[in-house]
């Protein structure tokens, strides 16, 4: 069924297993240059407005956009992709955004060299500025946008990626598609995932699974769900309220390249707890395995399709997939 060997826990044509987290950054520095409305500025310049509408009211629509190191130097995962999502989240919110998505590609790949970023995180964001208290920031607020950079290595915890993090479902349910449009990725939709997180973090566990109105599956804090159960791989869509991921497209058509059998459905609680395997994508989870939900424990590591999920994804957006060059964007 699959081209790839998914030996484990060596990554084959990937630098050895310890080099992978080793020479990734432990921490999320900031870095010292800022994309701010067009041009390059010192990070530490621009503020933002006290009466900024985004932070009185979430009206800010933003992307996080993973940057790997490759044999032809940095490169940017699916960048026109995320640029597209962010335009598209806010013309939902009225947003203008005075730059289209070639001058956001050209700002993201200035901003990344300027700043000799290796394994990085971008975070384009468009927000609306300062102007009247009221609920109708697209009348007379201004509409800025900044391109941020940071380093970012692993980012469940420097062991998620090679044993597996543990979650609990929430008793927070994400907001319906009828509520919010939960596609979109705006700052308002994340008070939600804070919540679910922090209540996470205190009762000991990693993440959470978030579950719908209707008590399926939705996501998790800020990542897509699948679950393996008797070698067909599940996942659920937009239906099911998640922002649809780009990292969610990348493992959908690893599966394809490898003929493992999809269904994408709306899922529940229990489908999961019954699952062989679960894993969580996102561009800062990349493909971590999950070892634990509640009282249920799932394969990870050798053997496993979340392991020759994890690490195809890895070799593509490290360069080592020449099938899947086209998701990088080269930086030099
Ligand atoms: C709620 C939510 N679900 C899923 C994802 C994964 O999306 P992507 O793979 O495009 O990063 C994200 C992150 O962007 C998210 O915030």
């Amino acid at each position: 069924m699959t081209s790839i060997p998914n030996e484990w826990p060596n990554f084959h044509g990937m630098p050895d297993d310890d080099a992978l987290t080793a020479s990734r950054p432990r921490g999320q520095k900031l870095a010292p240059w800022i994309w701010w409305d067009g041009e390059v500025r010192e990070s530490a310049a621009p503020n933002v407005h006290y009466y900024a509408n985004a932070l009185h009211y979430g009206t800010a629509v933003f992307e996080g956009i993973r940057c790997y190191p490759t044999d032809r130097g940095p490169g940017l995962v699916r960048l026109r992709e995320h640029l597209e999502r962010m335009l598209l989240s806010a013309r939902i919110y009225g947003m203008k955004v005075p730059f289209d998505v070639d001058a956001l590609a050209r700002g993201a790949i200035e901003v990344t060299r300027r700043n000799g970023i290796q394994n990085g995180y971008l975070r384009p964001l468009a927000y609306f500025g300062s102007g009247p208290i009221d609920l109708k920031p697209k009348r007379e607020c201004p509409v800025n946008v900044f391109i941020a950079v940071r380093e970012l290595g692993t980012f469940l915890g420097p062991d998620a990626l090679r044993k597996g993090i543990r979650l609990m479902v929430s008793s927070w349910r994400r907001p319906h598609h009828t509520v919010l449009p939960t596609m979109a990725k705006a700052s308002g939709h994340y008070a939600n995932s804070v919540l679910a997180a922090h209540e996470a973090m205190d009762r000991g566990f990693d993440d959470a699974i978030l579950l719908n109105q209707d008590g399926t599956v939705s996501c998790a804090t800020g990542h897509n769900v699948f679950f393996v159960k008797a070698g067909t791989l599940f996942t659920n869509d937009e239906a099911s309220s998640i922002v649809p991921g780009i990292t969610r497209d990348c493992v959908l058509s690893i599966a394809r390249d490898n003929n493992v059998p999809v269904q994408i459905k709306a899922f529940t609680r229990e489908e999961l707890l019954r699952a062989d395997e679960v894993f969580l994508t996102g561009t800062a989870a990349e493909v971590t395995p999950v070892r634990e939900l509640d009282s249920a424990s799932f394969a990870t590591g050798k053997g496993t399709l979340g392991a020759l999920f994890q690490r195809a994804y890895l070799r593509a957006v490290t360069g080592r997939d020449e099938k899947h060059a086209d998701w990088l964007t080269a930086v030099a």
